[in-house]
């Protein structure tokens, strides 16, 4: 299993746009990231992120990059930060290119780390696709437990889909792998 130094988390900066836009038209992130599932171009991306860096929104978003080719090859999210209840709700979106190596699993971890030691936050939560098996599992691996199933959660491929919710709270979170 890789250890978390296989990544490492950047802010953002917006000529990241120029790769982020293509990750969301594929076909994975589409169907399984969080919102909307239509194609996205560079316009919008440049916006989207002007707003993640320069706008007010109680939103933490970073970039992930390989150690070991410093390789830009996802996002990470904590939104919704709630600072009275002390939550906020964890998205993560890794490159197709890059994905089942531990890259997914080692950045879930440093941005828990970030949210728990960093900013204080008692709960981190997520929704999930009851159907995306190597998010859930790697969720699992990070110390996310199913709380509830969410019925008829998203609207996809002309279908509703449940999703799961998912918490951990910080008594639960431990750095160690
Ligand atoms: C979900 C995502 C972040 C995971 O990142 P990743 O780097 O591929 O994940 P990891 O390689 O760290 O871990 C995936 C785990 O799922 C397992 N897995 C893969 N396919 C699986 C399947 N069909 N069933 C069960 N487990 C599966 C892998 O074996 C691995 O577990 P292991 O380390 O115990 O072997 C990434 O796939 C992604 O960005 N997907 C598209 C967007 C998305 O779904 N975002 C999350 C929305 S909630």
């Amino acid at each position: 299993m890789p250890a978390a130094s296989t990544i490492r988390l950047r802010p953002l900066v917006i000529s990241d746009a120029e790769t982020t836009w293509k990750w969301r038209n594929q076909t994975v992130v589409r169907d399984f990231f969080s919102g909307h599932d239509y194609r996205v171009t560079l316009e919008d991306e440049q916006h989207w992120m002007q707003n993640q860096i320069g706008g007010d929104q109680p939103n933490v978003t970073f970039a992930i990059m390989r150690t070991d080719t410093d390789e830009l090859i996802g996002m990470t999210f904590l939104k919704n930060i709630n600072t009275n209840f002390r939550q906020a709700e964890f998205a993560i979106l890794i490159d197709a290119a890059h994905t089942g190596h531990g890259f997914g699993t080692a950045a879930c971890r440093a941005m828990l780390a970030h949210g728990f030691l960093q900013l204080q936050l008692h709960r981190i939560y997520l929704k999930v696709r009851v159907d995306n098996f190597p998010a859930i599992r790697s969720y699992e691996k990070c110390g996310f437990k199913v709380e509830g199933t969410l019925r008829d959660d998203v609207f996809k491929g002309g279908k509703f889909i449940d999703q799961f919710s998912m918490s951990v709270l910080e008594k639960e979170f431990s750095t160690k792998e």
